[in-house]
């Protein structure tokens, strides 16, 4: 009977543990470009994001449809799209963005941050 209550213990942790991608890192060297907030970044969060991140719906406090809203706290924003460890991974209902996306929000950041 404890095995069994504790197999089931087991299976509740793994279920409800998020485990939808893993943590991924770049480096500047990865940024040949230059990256755009309006017409590479503003998009990705249009299509990933602002469905929980827009005002009067700003889940975690986090308000993702404006420059200003993503820039405060940029660090933050880029670790959870990256699933770094001590963020909540995001987006919180599907899969991490492919990797293509999240080296542009990177290299965005590595760039300055910037409302170009
Ligand atoms: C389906 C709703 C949903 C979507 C889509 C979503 N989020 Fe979130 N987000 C949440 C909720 C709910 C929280 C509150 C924290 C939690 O999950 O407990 C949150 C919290 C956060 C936080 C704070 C994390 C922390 O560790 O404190 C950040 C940053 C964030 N989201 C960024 C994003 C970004 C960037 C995207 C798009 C790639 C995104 N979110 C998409 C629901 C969502």
């Amino acid at each position: 009977m404890k095995n069994i209550s504790f197999i089931l213990f087991l299976f509740l942790i793994t279920a409800c543990s998020k485990s939808n991608g893993t943590s991924k890192s770049f480096s500047s060297s990865d940024c040949t470009s230059t990256i755009s907030y309006k017409t590479d970044i503003q998009p990705i969060m249009n299509s990933y994001c602002t469905s929980c991140h827009q005002p009067g719906n700003a889940k975690g406090g986090y308000e993702l449809s404006t420059y200003s809203g993503v820039t405060s706290n940029t660090n933050k924003v880029l670790a959870s799209m990256l699933h770094n460890s001590g963020s909540e991974p995001m987006p919180d209902n599907g899969d991490q963005l492919s990797d293509d996306l999240l080296k542009k929000m990177y290299c965005w950041v590595n760039q300055g941050a910037k409302n170009n």
